[in-house]
């Protein structure tokens, strides 16, 4: 499938709205490749999420995010799934190359908990007694933040293969030389 101009898609959003499900697909029918930016920090770390918060803090995972999203934001033909909190930190949309879409999958703070149920091993911050309420608050924090992507895409009772098939409508409109070929 032809994209032109676009020569990566950023996926950001908040903890289970699918950003690494729906990026996996999507990579898959772009025929690109896809980065998984907490895989990524994992893999070099060899520690979980869980454990790189507690044995290094929030402040050095936050770090390695910034280091890592940087680095894979200048590859091209790539789907990007960033970490929730990436596109919270203010600046971080000035820093994004041209070339890239940005797309917000949106979900509710109820659907996030149906989806992330027990993984306090990826989601140390809803590791607490009372995740929907944590869920509720972090999400106020940040909506103004995702709402900077140029598309939202809401997720609630979509499946992974209609939230990648909208995306892939998106690419397509996006296309200036769509219908000129
Ligand atoms: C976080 C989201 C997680 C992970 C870390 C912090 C956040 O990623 O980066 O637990 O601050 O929202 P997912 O959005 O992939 O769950």
């Amino acid at each position: 499938m032809k994209i032109f101009p676009a020569h990566r898609v950023l996926l950001i959003g908040f903890m289970g709205s699918g950003k690494s499900t729906v990026g996996r697909k999507l990579a898959e029918q772009l025929g690109w490749r896809f980065e998984d930016i907490d895989e990524a920090i994992t893999h070099d770390a060899g520690m979980s999420i869980a454990e790189i918060f507690q044995d290094s803090g929030e402040s050095f995972f936050r770090l390695e995010e910034h280091k890592k999203t940087r680095e894979v934001l200048n590859q091209d033909e790539v789907v990007i799934a960033t970490g929730g909190g990436w596109a919270a930190v203010p600046g971080r949309f000035d820093e994004i190359p041209d070339g890239t879409v940005t797309i917000w999958l949106s979900v509710s703070p109820e659907e996030v908990i149906r989806r992330v149920g027990n993984s306090e091993n990826i989601r140390p911050l809803l590791s607490c007694s009372n995740p929907l309420e944590k869920a509720r608050d972090l999400l106020r924090e940040r909506s103004d933040a995702y709402s900077q992507a140029e598309h939202k895409v809401d997720t609630d009772g979509f499946s992974v293969e209609d939230v990648s098939v909208r995306i892939s409508e998106i690419l397509q409109a996006n296309n200036p030389r769509n219908g000129m070929e």
